[in-house]
């Protein structure tokens, strides 16, 4: 880690302090970039000391240095101080901005010791680079613009103008990059939201970070961001249908499936789990016919389903999700009811004339009948007629509705009552019937003349028979009943009244 502190200027600014007292006893200062080949002359140590060239070798110069590598040699015939050793100034001189190399040049004859200060400058040998290998952030979906988050710096080993200069990104629609330059503290750089998130559309940001030194050229290291875009609770739940249409037979057993609902919430987690309701309005409560699984959307009959009683049920169900601020949606659900032929006709007699003259006229009407099924369709149209032989039949009269009429002739001796059956079927599949009977009673009408059992009777009386006694009983007959049955005898004028 090459992080200057507070520390460390404090020591550099000492060993400046330092340098600055050892130069008044003579030093000879040399500047050589770092990792420059092996041979590169630094100085002529002869010219700088003011020594003949010859002296070099006659009096044994040496270079030694309190390092555990020397780093430097002289060449005694030219007297120039060349680079022996590889220099790396990170390695020698980690985190320090002006870094000095200290060797010094002996001779003999006489002895003499002459301090050389290298200055290694510094190269662009070093890329920027990031401790970590990738970067993650989350970030709301729901985050405004503007919104900053502050990303990771890059380290570069170098110093100064070699050392991070910039950051850039990657292109990408959502972010930009504001880099702060904070003077001696290095640079560093802040994602900026600048258009809304959205991880319906996408979850996962890739960016790629880009750190860039100001060495010439420039060197560069990278970090990939991946932005994690979390989930806000921003779409509504989407029935698959605004309007849902289903049939059902009428006492369909309950627990039978109606119909399954189906709504979807593009978020995520509980933003996007969906509860389903009916939503009770004015006094209907699908509830008590129907049932609805609120987690499947699963829908079942409950109670009973009487297509004479309701033929159609208009229920609307909600859909909700279960984020902390839930939003729902409703559907509008039409059940209809199918029929079955479940009721039979209904035969209603009103009796007009009862009972009837055994004179009446053809097309008397005798009784007012209607029909009435509660089914809806053929289950609920009927047909109705008469069975058996008997003078009387059905008169349509409108729809439902018919008369029962004399059809034949009357004869109250002969027939008095008549039990007359009337059968209404439907045309439901298979049909139902019912029937009813209609009793008629025949009135007597004064049709019958009073009928003596012979033409002509015989009667033998005994000579001297008291007066007043009986000699015969006549006997006439009325089928009809009642006072036209009632007879009274008289003897006609012409025969002898001598009988009384
Ligand atoms: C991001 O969120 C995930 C869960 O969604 C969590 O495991 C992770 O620790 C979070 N990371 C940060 C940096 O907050
Ligand atoms: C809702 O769902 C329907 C049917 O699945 C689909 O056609 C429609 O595009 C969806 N609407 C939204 C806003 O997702
Ligand atoms: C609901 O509808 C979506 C598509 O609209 C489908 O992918 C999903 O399987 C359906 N769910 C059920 C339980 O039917
Ligand atoms: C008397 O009525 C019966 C049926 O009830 C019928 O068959 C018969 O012909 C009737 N007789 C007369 C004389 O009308
Ligand atoms: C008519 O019905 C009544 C009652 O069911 C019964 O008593 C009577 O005998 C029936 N009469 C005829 C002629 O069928």
């Amino acid at each position: 880690m090459y992080i200057r502190r507070q520390q460390d200027y404090v020591w550099i600014h000492i060993v400046v302090f330092l340098c600055i007292c050892d130069r008044s006893a003579s030093q000879i200062s040399y500047s050589i970039s770092e990792e420059v080949n092996k041979g590169t002359v630094v100085g002529n140590i002869a010219k700088d000391l003011n020594l003949n060239v010859q002296e070099l070798e006659t009096r044994d110069l040496r270079i030694v240095s309190s390092h555990s590598k020397r780093y430097f040699d002289v060449n005694l015939r030219t007297g120039n101080i060349f680079v022996d050793e590889r220099i790396d100034r990170e390695e020698l001189c980690p985190n320090v901005v002006k870094c000095l190399l200290k060797i010094q040049a002996v001779l003999n004859n006489p002895m003499a010791a002459h301090r050389i200060e290298v200055n290694i400058l510094d190269i662009n040998d070093n890329s920027p680079a990031f401790i970590e290998k990738t970067y993650s952030l989350n970030i709301s979906e729901s985050s405004l613009t503007g919104e900053r988050y502050l990303l990771p710096i890059a380290v570069d080993a170098d110093i100064g103008s070699n050392s991070v200069k910039t950051y850039k990104l990657s292109q990408n629609e959502h972010f930009s990059l504001d880099v702060q330059s904070g003077g001696d503290h290095g640079v560093s750089a802040e994602l900026v939201l600048q258009k809304a998130l959205d991880r319906e559309k996408q979850s996962v940001i890739t960016l790629l970070l880009t750190a860039v030194d100001g060495g010439k050229p420039a060197k560069s290291g990278s970090l990939q961001i991946n932005v994690n875009v979390l989930d806000a609770n921003d779409n509504i739940p989407n029935f698959s249908k605004s309007l849902y249409k289903v049939r059902v037979r009428e006492n369909t057993p309950p627990g039978t499936v109606v119909i399954k609902l189906n709504a979807t919430d593009l978020d995520e987690g509980i933003n996007s789990k969906i509860m389903y309701s009916f939503i009770k309005r004015g006094n209907i409560d699908p509830s008590n016919i129907f049932d609805l699984n609120a987690e499947t959307g699963e829908i079942t009959v409950k109670g009973t389903l009487d297509y004479e009683e309701t033929p159609a049920y208009e229920v609307r169900v909600q859909a909700m999700d279960q984020g902390t601020s839930p939003r729902s949606a409703h559907a509008k659900l039409l059940i209809e009811i199918i029929d079955v032929n479940d009721n039979a006709p209904v035969i209603s007699v009103t009796s007009l004339m009862t009972p009837v003259k055994e004179d009446a006229e053809l097309g008397t009407i005798v009784a007012l009948v209607t029909v009435s099924d509660k089914d809806g369709g053929n289950n609920g149209v009927t047909n109705c007629k008469v069975i058996g032989s008997v003078p009387f039949k059905l008169k349509s009269n409108y729809k439902n509705d018919y008369s029962l009429v004399v059809d034949g002739p009357l004869d109250r001796e002969n027939t008095s009552l008549y039990n007359v059956t009337v059968t209404a079927t439907d045309e439901g599949n298979p049909p139902l019937s019912s029937f009813r009977v209609i009793t008629v009673h025949v009135s007597d009408v004064n049709d019958n003349a009073p009928r003596f059992m012979e033409p002509v009777i015989n009667v033998y009386v005994k000579e001297n028979s008291p007066i007043g006694s009986v000699i015969y009983t006549i006997n006439a007959f009325d089928p009809d009943m009642e006072t036209n049955a009632k007879l009274t005898y008289t003897l006609l004028d012409s025969y002898p009244k001598i009988f009384q």
